[in-house]
């Protein structure tokens, strides 16, 4: 069997389309359009590109965005009143915050400090505790969305109800709020991490499988069961064996080996990265349309 490549590129492409015509329709409602607010502390290289591309995404589909960046000696007192400044901002329907933040910096109490309705992050706790407790409409973060839409088109459009599903990773960002997004999906929902015993036995006994653990390759195919469907959210930079000196990206999923089991896979790049992006749009959106 060769499995089905599930086009997160394509579909987050739709998807910004679509929103593209939404905020259309808001501004020509509330006389402004949504508007997002990055904040990047310091010069990670990897969250540079990350906050250029979020707002460059958010311009493209016709919202406003701000980038505020803080050095990386910043106070997480300065940092709070970056963020209390955005809460106030009417302008402002979208915070974000790029994790990770410096060393002297406490994440939680700075996503604490989000007014949870411009969370568009979903990593304040009232839209974490929403989320677990099926109370929607809530913020949902943005990968475990876009790994849903995926799943969605990976089951052909077919109820997820009665499906076992494993999670692999217990991140706040990703693993624990997708296994809740498949818990009201009525999946069979298995958290799985780094001390699960015999984590290859667990995976051959779903029927679909979301790795979220940041190890190149580590699902290998003979953990997939045949048919099952594979979101692979991993994105690993290693060295390129057949171009010396080169880097190339790589899923947490063996893909070759994951292709000849699976019904349906995401590949790396192209799958669950470009979805995240969207998302976020989405839920800037969702932000404005909220407010009302
Ligand atoms: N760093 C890596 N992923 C994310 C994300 O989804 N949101 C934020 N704020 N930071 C990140």
């Amino acid at each position: 069997m060769s499995a089905r490549i599930l086009d997160g590129a394509a579909t987050a492409k739709a998807l910004r389309a679509e929103l593209a015509r939404e905020v259309i329709a808001y501004e020509a409602k509330h006389g402004a359009v949504p508007g997002l607010a990055v904040v990047l502390v310091g010069e990670d290289p990897a969250s540079q590109v990350y906050v250029r591309n979020k707002s460059r995404a958010a311009e493209e589909v016709g919202m406003k965005s701000w980038t505020h960046r803080l050095p990386a000696d910043t106070t997480q007192a300065l940092l709070l009143d970056t963020v209390e400044r955005l809460n106030r901002d009417p302008s402002v329907h979208g915070i974000l915050v790029q994790l990770p933040l410096p060393k002297a910096i406490d994440p939680q109490a700075v996503i604490a400090a989000i007014d949870p309705a411009k969370d568009v992050d979903g990593f304040h706790p009232v839209n974490a505790g929403k989320l677990a407790l099926g109370l929607m409409p809530c913020l949902v973060p943005c990968t475990p969305q876009g790994c849903m839409i995926l799943l969605r088109q990976g089951v052909g459009g077919g109820s997820l109800a009665g499906r076992k599903a494993i999670v692999l990773g217990r991140s706040n960002i990703v693993g624990k709020p997708i296994a809740q997004l498949l818990l009201q999906a009525d999946c069979t929902v298995t958290i799985a991490h780094s001390r699960t015993r015999d984590l290859a036995e667990e995976c051959r006994a779903a029927d679909i499988v979301v790795a979220a653990i940041g190890k190149p390759s580590f699902v290998k195919g003979d953990w997939i069961k045949p048919g099952a469907v594979v979101i692979d959210v991993g994105i690993n930079r290693i060295d390129d064996a057949a171009h010396s000196g080169k880097t190339k990206l790589v899923g947490d999923v063996d893909f070759a080996g994951a292709c000849e089991k699976a019904s349906a896979i995401t590949p790396v790049p192209g799958g669950v990265g470009p979805m995240t992006i969207a998302c976020l749009l989405k839920n800037t959106l969702q932000a404005a349309q909220l407010r009302g």
